[in-house]
């Protein structure tokens, strides 16, 4: 059997209808074509299905009240929300319908759809009177017309129902709606299977050297070759967030669909962060070796040899950069780098406090192997209440690495 739904991560939503038994046998069929299902049971379902047939066919545990420590504990209703790649709700009552459409939040369930931006399917499920009324039809087009294409309407089928009635409202068989969730899995607009934990956020990171001019053909720079800012900008986009890359001059291609932004200078790079801030930014990561100074005076001409055996330049600072951004008022999650040579820990852990950053990524620069211009890294993650070794290794794991972190403690800060 090919696993059609392999990774799809889906939400399924129980109301509380007679249909509900009709729920175990789907949510089997999608754990059967490989999906990972969690189960989301109002009180009213509860009465008809039990939660621990539900847990024992998803493998997962089943979440029915909004305010429960034990659940909470292991993934909370916020985490919970921004979870599915699709929430399926079957059976969909007629009560539950108009509740949805009204947008309240008195339950687990009508809480996670509030919070949640995934694609809904509703499989509605009642008496054809309750269905036909016009103020379910009223409800189910209030709904279409809000969240357009981002909800489907799954049935009702016409036929014999419980109470005996004949009419529209009988709810799918579970091997139709497992049909349709693979269907909308293979169309043209799919739900995006993994969209990742960032999925809706805005980052901005900061990689590679700055160049500071000291006449049209002179530069100040240094060795960073952009490695560790580029790979991070990949993992945050594996994890589906939107990603600006504000980059020093450096020899990588950009990662696909990221959005890089080049500049050469110290203040260009400060300018473009501070223009990107202000469209909006939910981590920002500062990975560039940002020259601390510039040249005073910026020649015009050449600088010719004066016949002296010494010469000097004198130099101005740089604005700092990430702390610049860890002092605007609604800062972002704010990650910098330390790269030392010498009292790693201590450097580093001065810095977070001294430049205000949430987290701070430090690596020895001291040994060549690692660090700048390798292909290869080892670092200390450090924040507030925590410090952990990230034990050597390629840039690009280490960077799905030092992402899951952010993730962790953005989240938590949240
Ligand atoms: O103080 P130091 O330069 O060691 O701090 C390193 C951290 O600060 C890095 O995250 C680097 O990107 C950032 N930085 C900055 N602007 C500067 C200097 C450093 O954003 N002018």
């Amino acid at each position: 059997m090919t696993l059609c739904l392999n990774g799809a991560k889906i939400l399924l939503g129980i109301t509380g209808g007679i249909a509900a038994y009709k729920s175990a046998e789907l949510c089997r069929e999608l754990t059967k074509k490989g999906a990972n299902v969690r189960v989301v049971m109002t009180k009213g379902a509860t009465e008809f299905i039990t939660p621990l047939s539900m847990q024992a066919l998803s493998g997962n545990p089943v979440h029915i009240e909004l305010l429960d420590s034990s659940a909470e504990a292991g993934m909370g209703h916020i985490e919970l929300a921004k979870w599915p790649d699709l929430i399926v709700i079957a059976p969909a009552t007629a009560n539950f319908i108009a509740r949805y459409s009204q947008g309240l939040a008195d339950d687990l369930l009508g809480t996670l759809l509030l919070a949640s931006t995934s694609r809904v399917a509703l499989v509605p499920a009642m008496n054809q009177a309750m269905w036909l009324n016009p103020l379910t039809q009223r409800n189910i087009n209030e709904l279409l017309r809000i969240f357009q294409k981002n909800i489907d309407i799954w049935g009702p089928q016409n036929g014999e129902q419980a109470c005996g009635d004949v009419g529209p409202g009988r709810m799918l068989e579970a091997k139709e709606i497992c049909s349709n969730v693979e269907g909308l899995f293979s169309c043209k607009n799919p739900p995006v299977i993994g969209k990742g934990e960032l999925f809706g956020k805005r980052v901005i990171i900061t990689a590679g050297p700055t160049r500071e001019a000291v006449d049209p053909v002179r530069y100040i720079s240094n060795h960073s070759s952009g490695k560790m800012g580029y790979a991070l900008a990949g993992a945050c986009r594996d994890q589906g967030a939107e990603v600006v890359l504000i980059s020093g001059p450096c020899y990588l291609d950009c990662p696909e669909s990221v959005q890089r932004v080049s500049v050469i200078s110290a203040i260009e790079m400060y300018e473009t962060v501070m223009k990107e801030l202000n469209l909006g930014c939910d981590i920002f990561i500062a990975s560039a070796a940002v020259a601390d100074y510039r040249p005073l005076h910026l020649s015009d001409k050449k600088i010719k040899k004066n016949g002296e055996a010494d010469m000097s330049i004198a130099l101005c600072q740089n604005p700092d950069i990430v702390a610049s951004v860890a002092s605007t008022p609604h800062k972002p999650f704010t990650v910098g780098f330390a790269a030392e040579t010498n009292d790693l820990i201590k450097y580093a852990a001065g810095k977070l406090k001294k430049k205000n950053l949430d987290m701070i990524i430090a690596n020895d620069v001291s040994n060549p192997s690692i660090g700048f211009n390798s292909e290869q890294n080892e670092v200390h993650v450090i924040t507030k209440n925590d410090q952990i070794k990230l034990e050597r290794k390629s840039k690009s794991n280490l960077s799905i690495e030092i992402v899951n972190l952010i993730i962790k403690h953005k989240l938590s800060a949240c």
